[in-house]
């Protein structure tokens, strides 16, 4: 019996050591946000032993899970036509408003949906809820692009599948076929998608040969750059929910198909260090001591070290690739960028890649709104369906669709 009572306090202390969590007490329901990221953690735990053990790459078994998770949820239906065209051999997810009368174009969002350039789709639960979501409340034609994953594809492949899909759909014949005002299209994304959606929109911005072009980019706590893992949200929100640093350094190590030995070194900006002579051109673009004002800026301290690995940059050139971090664009091509949302979550280590890139665009002359949500964390947008449902997803979510009506 005493055995048992000790067993069981030593258990309690254990599951509490493993749920509790750090929070600024700015979250709302955060015990609730603790116990689905103690999910989440022990999920992607199992999967990664799994990989360990040999069964399968780690991304690919968490995957499965959480469509399995999704498909379990019971997601409201909507009023919305949906279709699943091909797009010159990239598959889309195609929500059109049921036609009241076809006299007028309608708008367009192009979507692109996160997690890490490896998990969710289009047609899964969450994402095909939020684009119905969109497709209704804004009566615009939503495109959502199911780009090929991590660990099958690596970068450029999402780049490239979101920008074929993109072209096809901007040409005049397809927009009209779809009923698309050419002058009133978006394209958006959250996280991974905001990544893709940001290098989508500087390649158009550029292309010579498209006759139509985004009125507008709508960023949701984008991921968009790998140089500096220790900007301030980094630093302060190191094992928040979700996304905590590793994991997102993880991420990009397996976008780029590279080595987790890295993982520790690019924790402390090893890899960008300043004998890494390839990286100092960049450095600039990224400079938050100037880029961010002080109250995010807070009592954080630049990382830099001075002497590093640059066998990480030979090794993964793409760090510095302008199309996986578009963050350290060229002020030229941030000049073209259309009118910009960007929202941010102060819980959240990507806090700061959106804010960097909100001043950078504003300095180069772009229209620039930026939403903070000092309450929020990275992902909540996604958050509004039973059991997975937090007031913090049904804020967010109004706040980027206000924005969007308004704008488009
Ligand atoms: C633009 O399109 C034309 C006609 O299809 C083609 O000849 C030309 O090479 C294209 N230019 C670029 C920069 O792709
Ligand atoms: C970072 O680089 C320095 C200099 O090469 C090295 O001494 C240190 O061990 C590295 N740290 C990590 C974690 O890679
Ligand atoms: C989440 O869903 C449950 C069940 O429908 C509901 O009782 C609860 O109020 C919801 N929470 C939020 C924040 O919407």
């Amino acid at each position: 019996m005493k055995s048992a009572v000790v067993l069981l306090a030593g258990w309690l202390a254990l599951t509490a050591y493993y749920v509790y969590l750090p929070l600024p007490s700015t979250v709302s329901e955060s015990w609730y946000l603790m116990m689905m990221n103690a999910f989440f953690r022990l999920v992607q735990q199992s999967c990664s032993l799994a990989h360990a053990m040999g069964l399968d790459h780690h991304a690919r078994l968490l995957n499965v899970v959480v469509g399995k998770l999704e498909s379990l949820s019971n997601m409201p239906s909507g009023h919305v036509k949906i279709t699943d065209p091909v797009f010159d051999g990239v598959e889309v997810r195609v929500y059109q408003p049921f036609a009241e009368s076809q006299k007028t174009l309608r708008r367009s969002v192009v979507y692109i949906h996160g997690g890490g350039w490896s998990l969710l789709s289009a047609r899964g639960g969450s994402y095909n809820h939020l684009c119905m979501v969109m497709a209704e409340s804004l009566d615009a034609v939503i495109v959502s692009i199911d780009y090929r994953l991590v660990p099958d594809f690596h970068f450029p492949a999402q780049l490239d599948d979101v920008l074929r899909a993109i072209k096809h759909f901007l040409l005049p014949d397809v927009l009209a076929q779809y009923s698309v005002d050419p002058t009133r299209i978006a394209v958006s994304g959250d996280s991974a998608g905001g990544n893709l959606a940001a290098a989508a929109c500087q390649e158009i911005s550029q292309e010579e040969n498209v006759t139509n072009r985004f009125k507008l980019q709508a960023l949701v706590y984008p991921v968009l750059q790998c140089f500096d893992f220790n900007t301030p949200s980094y630093q302060q929100n190191e094992l928040s929910p979700i996304a905590s640093r590793t994991v997102i350094v993880k991420f990009w190590i397996d976008y780029f198909d590279g080595n987790y030995d890295y993982a520790q070194s690019m924790l402390i900006n090893n890899h960008t260090s300043l004998d890494v002579s390839k990286a100092s051109s960049f450095r600039d673009r990224l400079d938050w001591t100037f880029l961010l004002p002080s109250r995010f800026r807070k009592h954080y301290k630049p990382i830099t070290q001075s002497t590093g690995k640059a066998e990480i940059i030979q090794n993964i050139p793409a760090l510095l690739d302008v199309r996986a971090a578009p963050l350290l664009a060229d002020k030229e091509v941030l000049r073209l960028q259309p009118k910009t949302y960007i929202m941010t979550c102060e819980i959240d280590v990507l806090r700061d890649d959106g804010l960097m890139y909100a001043k950078r665009l504003e300095k180069a002359g772009v229209e620039v709104t930026v939403d903070h949500f000092e309450d929020c964390f990275h992902g909540c947008m996604l958050f509004t369906i039973w059991p997975i449902n937090f007031s913090s997803g049904f804020h967010t979510r109004d706040s980027y669709l206000k924005w969007l009506n308004e704008n488009l």
